[in-house]
């Protein structure tokens, strides 16, 4: 049996269903970027205003890059999947009947995307794309026109192909049209989201027809938001264990996720917005003090951990954290090395640090330790290299920063401390390997990591200090191993 309306009586007593009439739901909101991170966050806080408070804000689902199967599988179930909380073995569901439409750019065409964006009715446009999907240029926020998404879209406008071009189209129909503008909210982990993504399509709609661009800039807003809830990809394991919780009943889009969740947001937008504040959400005039501290503790201390973990062979962060040594080091790098650097004013960051390894214990999750440390060239400057900058010029030391870069370059070359080939994904994946393969093993490696410009910057490669720690934390690497390195910097530190 599949989850659809039918089988959903089926369900009641075991997972929570929907208590509101559906179709009252109207397509308010699309959203770019139906992957496991969206399905377990927003549209649960759009769930639990229909259900709680009688919210009529409802989802068209578009997934423009990938993501075939979970489109296909929404439609299969009219519209409906279920979200599972997991604790250890303590899993509890709940079915989202938010979505009122989903579309796929390729299966379905970019014109029946760019249509759904241009219904009247459209006041937010929101985004999980990952990083890949803002087309730009990391260390300087600004677009990348060499990217092939970009390139396709500034020869063929009206059939856009990135996420920006998509926006820029949709709005340029609505101009057109009399319509009004809607909000453009970024959902992903980037700092000042909301600041890349208005870059982004600025920069892009200028290219294409600067009265376009003027138009986006008086009539669209770009909030930022913070977004927390620990999601990992799902595995047929997990998708098994989402059944057995649905009483035996098949949810290909079916998502496990941690029971914690946080949503702040920059409350700026010019068409309206779902009561979000009633769920739990926090609505606020600056994201950026609360962006920063997810980023770099959070964020920041799972990529260290990712890192070295999979270095040493610890395949999820949960095993991470039966290694004292490595407890010790994420600790220490959020409270010693990122929670300085730091804006945040009226946060406890020490209860913060010590919350967030309690959920990196959560033995349900299995969150893959190679799937944090995918895409590591768009992660790297916000999660520990803005920090080392304010170390920097501070004088302040920062050996488990340094011992994440250096592991992240060990990582990126390619082979474990078992001897075991490393599968690297990551957009510049040919140009990562170009560079190891033309550089020999220890100091030569580090330099010719640290001309990824993208990456670095031009200050980093050129600052003797960064350069030295980092090329010593990478020899620790080189000669001990992960785990070694790691239980010595923490040594060093006691
Ligand atoms: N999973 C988590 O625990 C978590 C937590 C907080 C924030 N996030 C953020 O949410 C975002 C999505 O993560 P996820 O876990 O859902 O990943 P995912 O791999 O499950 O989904 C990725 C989504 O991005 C889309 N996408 C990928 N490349 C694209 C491109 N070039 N253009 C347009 N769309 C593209 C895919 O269609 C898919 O919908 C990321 O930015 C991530 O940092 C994730």
């Amino acid at each position: 049996m599949q989850l659809s309306t039918q089988t959903l009586s089926a369900l009641s007593g075991r997972v929570a269903t929907p208590t509101y009439a559906r179709d009252r739901l109207k397509i308010r909101i699309v959203h770019l970027g139906f992957g496991a991170f969206h399905r377990a966050h927003q549209a649960v806080y759009a769930d639990e205003l229909a259900g709680a408070h009688g919210s009529d804000w409802g989802y068209c689902e578009v997934n423009l890059i990938g993501g075939e199967q979970q489109i296909a599988a929404l439609k299969q179930q009219d519209l409906l999947y279920s979200v599972c909380e997991m604790n250890a073995d303590n899993w509890s569901g709940r079915v989202v009947g938010v979505v009122r439409q989903a579309l796929h750019g390729v299966t379905d065409g970019i014109d029946a995307v760019i249509a759904a964006m241009t219904q009247p009715d459209v006041a937010i446009v929101s985004l999980t794309v990952t990083e890949k999907g803002y087309c730009y240029v990391p260390s300087t926020a600004s677009i990348d026109t060499h990217n092939p998404l970009i390139e396709h879209d500034l020869a063929y406008p009206h059939q856009p192909q990135s996420a920006p071009g998509v926006i820029i189209e949709a709005l340029r129909i609505r101009r057109e049209k009399g319509l009004p503008a809607f909000s453009v909210m970024s959902c992903d982990n980037i700092p000042e989201n909301g600041h890349v993504a208005h870059n982004v399509v600025l920069a892009l709609a200028k290219n294409r027809d600067p009265a376009l661009a003027d138009w986006i800039e008086h009539h669209v807003s770009f909030p930022s938001t913070m977004v927390d809830r620990i999601v990992p990809a799902m595995t047929p394991a997990s998708l098994e264990k989402i059944s057995g919780v649905l009483g035996g009943m098949a949810d290909p889009a079916g998502i496990a996720c941690e029971p914690f969740r946080q949503w702040v947001i920059e409350d700026n937008f010019v068409a309206g917005r779902p009561a979000w504040e009633k769920v739990g959400a926090e609505l606020v005039a600056d994201v950026l003090p609360y962006e920063e501290m997810k980023l770099r503790m959070l964020n920041g201390s799972h990529s260290f951990l990712a890192y070295l973990g999979y270095l040493a062979g610890y395949q999820y962060i949960d095993q991470c954290m039966l290694d004292d040594n490595y407890v010790r080091a994420a600790r220490q790098l959020m409270i010693g090395e990122q929670a300085p650097t730091l804006h945040t004013t009226g946060v406890d960051l020490t209860a913060y640090a010590q919350s967030l390894l309690a959920r990196y214990r959560n033995t349900g999750l299995k969150h893959r330790t190679w799937q944090i440390a995918m895409d590591g060239t768009l992660k790297l400057p916000q999660r520990m290299l803005d920090s080392i900058r304010v170390h920097l010029a501070r004088g302040t030391a920062f050996p488990l920063l340094a011992l994440g870069v250096a592991g992240w370059m060990r990582y990126v070359g390619g082979v474990d401390d078992n001897g075991e080939k490393i599968d690297i994904s990551d957009p510049l994946a040919t140009q990562l390997a170009e560079l190891v393969r033309n550089s020999a093993e220890g100091h030569a490696r580090v330099e010719a990591l640290l001309t990824l410009h993208h990456v670095f910057g031009k200050d980093l490669p050129a600052n003797p200090l960064f350069v030295s720690r980092v090329a010593d934390a990478y020899a620790l690497l080189q000669n001990q191993g992960a785990k070694e390195a790691v239980s010595q910097v923490i040594k060093d530190l006691a």
